[in-house]
């Protein structure tokens, strides 16, 4: 099944509800107590009525008991205890200096906005609080949903007018976390096309510092994840909280310092160009912000997520409990290095031959197939079947890819139209503008306003009939530009930044209809590389592509970052073929082939050309993966030499849930002076288990025993042999339990 809002939902179907009760409220002190794996959360009803953060962190005793909630102090006439205390959800009045959770502006001008603790609902996994405004109709609720196995925390919260006058909410964060105060390091993902996933980390200093996208969508140039670390960086050691935020739209982090060193986090729709109309009786929901806390450093933080995201966000497709569980995914050809737009149907079946020698599960033809499509210039939003190039129409090539042993993916864009298109020259005021103004193309296209039924209705059309009348088992859904001239003028004014929420919306609930209709279809997130990766799409996404940029080399450093946030089971990565497009770097198709490996494995070069050698080692790389695959996507991920900041040396390794196999990948920059690799203390294994070394490949031999206790791998460690140098080297070996 899959899983929809509310959070409680999700968290009861993927069967969290056989734990105590992960809520607590304590009626008497008016605390509210959330327990879940080590964490343990607690606010609090202050006596000004406000609801307080209280504690965030490792998990208390089942006894321990808070008294109320004592606001903070003010310090002078400057800052009042309205802005120095840690409000949950605090409205934009009253004195508020640090970042609101909630601005609104009334009918009548009036701005003030001073949320009180009205009432709450214990829900399954945690609790609904309702606050009140001191003295307006609004009300918002707070819902929290506590995850029982990692202490994930879920947090939203839903804005209503119960007034009679429409009220504008002008910024809406789902939710504000607040730190203990101290010394901190944080941490982020920057980057841009073909250069995403970038960890940056900076200690934090007094000040705000705003991580954010403008964009529409969520961005390559920020991904909507924070982890901020006590003291300096430490995979392993430190104390670290993180949060993400499930939304692809418009999304702003905000991380403050204030004057009294206290450290908050608000996060949730972009308030840049937002204004949301509230008509009596309406209501708006926030996205949802997770967040959590690992006392084992960013290691720890990464692998709590990394689960949480398998168990509780990606799509369970088929059947119940643990057969519906996201499986290891399929190892894909993918035609676009190869072929670019040049796609045929005797092409791709000579593509989809090779493939299937190589022991490819899945055949996917990308850009190109339909409309009048030769190049970007035209064709997005005809979405019927290029007749010159596949003159039977998918059917022959869909039965090939079959008849070798593979299921067949597409490629499609659905809201994007280019203005060479006969759908642009029929509907010209489907894309987002402003009227009477000129509309901004990138790579020759514009961005269908999804927000409009209409078009929503078209998009959601068309996939279903594609989807119908095609044996199709996965679709890569592409977004290659991001908004311009956000209009939408059949709106009256005043509402037509609404489409900032409805635009994301419609998008969800277009997939979440294609999936109860079709609902084995599974679906890929790209945005020219990883411009749309976040806790949003991938309630719906199965995978994403984190970047365009497939030098093995760069992917290293991208996966590496890439990991922080988010598991390696969606994490698609392609061999493709050397010397590398961008880079113009020679590289081995063994070293291209286990620096895929640490992800989900797909090929994406031109096998056509490749020579029996080329074709046998693929091959032999491929049934390796697979059977250690579920070892590399789902087990515990740690990231031992970092490959960053001109590393000579990387290194990771997965361990099973059950500690009988891990996985490890090694690989070499370019050797200098000599250097042999360090050695390895493996992590994760269990020390009185033995465990059995057998290279996946790599000539290259460790200069330690092949069998030994997880205590030795873990202590003494992997010690390679000396010729294990040069430049772009790479071995991976398999640790099994005997
Ligand atoms: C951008 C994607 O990231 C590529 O993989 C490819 O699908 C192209 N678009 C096709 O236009």
């Amino acid at each position: 099944m899959m899983k929809t809002f509310p959070l409680a939902a999700a968290l009861l179907a993927a069967g969290a509800v056989a734990m105590a009760q992960a809520a607590t409220f304590d009626g008497a002190a008016q605390v509210f107590r959330l327990d879940g794996g080590n964490t343990s959360y607690v606010f609090g009803v202050n006596e000004r009525g406000e609801l307080q953060q209280m504690y965030w962190g490792g998990r208390l005793g089942a006894e321990d008991r808070f008294t109320a909630p004592k606001p903070m102090i003010g310090w002078a006439s400057f800052d009042p205890s309205y802005s120095t205390t840690p409000q949950e959800y605090a409205g934009w009045g009253a004195g508020l200096y640090v970042e609101p959770a909630l601005k609104v502006t009334f009918a009548d001008g009036n701005r003030d906005l001073v949320l009180h603790y009205e009432s709450h609902t214990m829900t399954a996994n945690g609790v609904d609080v309702v606050l009140k405004d001191i003295e307006r109709p609004i009300d918002v609720t707070l819902h929290y949903a506590m995850d029982p196995a990692s202490g994930i925390l879920a947090r939203s919260a839903t804005i209503e007018n119960r007034g009679k006058e429409p009220v504008t909410v002008e910024q809406a964060a789902a939710a504000a976390w607040a730190l203990p105060v101290g010394h901190y390091t944080l941490n982020y993902l920057t980057g841009r096309w073909a250069g995403e996933w970038t960890l940056t980390q900076e200690t934090l200093h007094p000040g705000a510092r705003v991580i954010e996208s403008r964009r529409g969508t969520t961005g390559h140039q920020a991904n909507p994840w924070f982890a901020i670390q006590a003291g300096g960086p430490s995979e392993d050691a430190s104390e670290v909280w993180f949060g993400a935020l499930a939304w692809s739209g418009s999304w702003r982090i905000t991380v403050e310092q204030d004057q009294l060193d206290a450290v908050r986090v608000t996060g949730g729709f972009n308030p840049f160009d937002f204004g949301y109309v509230l008509h009596p009786g309406e209501k708006l929901d926030t996205p949802v912000f997770y967040g959590g806390y690992s006392a084992h450093g960013m290691g720890g933080a990464s692998r709590l997520l990394h689960h949480f995201e398998i168990a509780h966000i990606l799509p369970h497709r088929i059947g119940t409990g643990e057969d519906a569980a996201p499986k290891p995914r399929p190892v894909i050809y993918n035609s676009w290095e190869a072929t670019e737009f040049n796609v045929s149907e005797a092409g791709q079946m000579a593509l989809a031959e090779r493939a299937a020698a190589l022991g490819v599960d899945r055949f996917v033809m990308d850009d190109g197939w339909f409309g009048q499509r030769k190049d970007d210039h035209a064709g997005l939003g005809d979405w019927y079947v290029n007749p010159q190039k596949f003159p039977h129409g998918l059917k022959p090539l869909i039965d090939r890819v079959h008849a070798l042993g593979m299921d067949f993916g597409l490629w499609v864009e659905p809201e994007m139209v280019n203005p060479n298109s006969d759908l642009y020259r029929k509907h010209p005021d489907w894309v987002l503008n402003f009227a009477g103004r000129p509309r901004s193309e990138e790579r020759n296209q514009l961005v269908l306003n999804l927000a409009r039924p209409d078009v929503k209705e078209y998009v959601l059309g068309f996939l279903d009939k594609l989807l119908t009348e095609n044996d199709i088992a996965f679709l890569k859904w592409d977004y290659n530009r991001n908004w311009s001239e956000p209009g939408w003028d059949q709106l009256p004014a005043a509402e037509q930044k609404k489409v900032y929420v409805a635009f994301t919306e419609n998008l969800y609930s277009i997939l979440e209809e294609l999936h109860r209709r079709h609902p084995k279809v599974e679906l890929e997130s790209c945005s020219g590389g990883g411009g749309r990766v976040d806790l949003g799409i991938l309630r719906y996404a199965d995978e994403v592509w984190p970047s365009d940029n497939t030098d093995p080399f760069d992917r290293l450093s991208q996966q590496y970052g890439f990991t922080y946030a988010y598991t390696p089971q969606i994490m698609m990565a392609w061999v493709t073929d050397s010397p590398h497009w961008l880079n113009k770097r020679s590289t081995s198709l063994t070293y291209r082939l286990l620096s895929s490996m640490e992800g989900s494995l797909g090929i994406g070069a031109d096998i056509t050309k490749w020579n029996d050698e080329e074709m046998a080692t693929a091959k032999r790389l491929i049934s390796a993966y697979h059977q250690v695959q579920r070892t590399i996507v789902q087990g515990d991920q740690y990231r031992l030499i970092s490959p960053l900041n001109g590393s000579e040396f990387s290194a990771t390794q997965t361990v099973n849930r059950e500690k009988s196999q891990s996985v490890v990948f090694l690989y070499i920059h370019s050797t200098q002076e000599g250097r042999i690799f360090p050695l390895l203390k493996l992590k994760g294994l269990d020390p009185k288990a033995e465990y059995a070394l057998t290279p996946i490949e790599g000539k290259a031999q460790p200069d330690t025993p092949t069998e030994a206790s997880g205590a030795w791998w873990m202590n003494h460690g992997l010690q390679m042999g000396g010729d294990f140098r040069g430049d772009f080297q790479a071995a991976a070996f398999r640790l099994d339990k005997k």
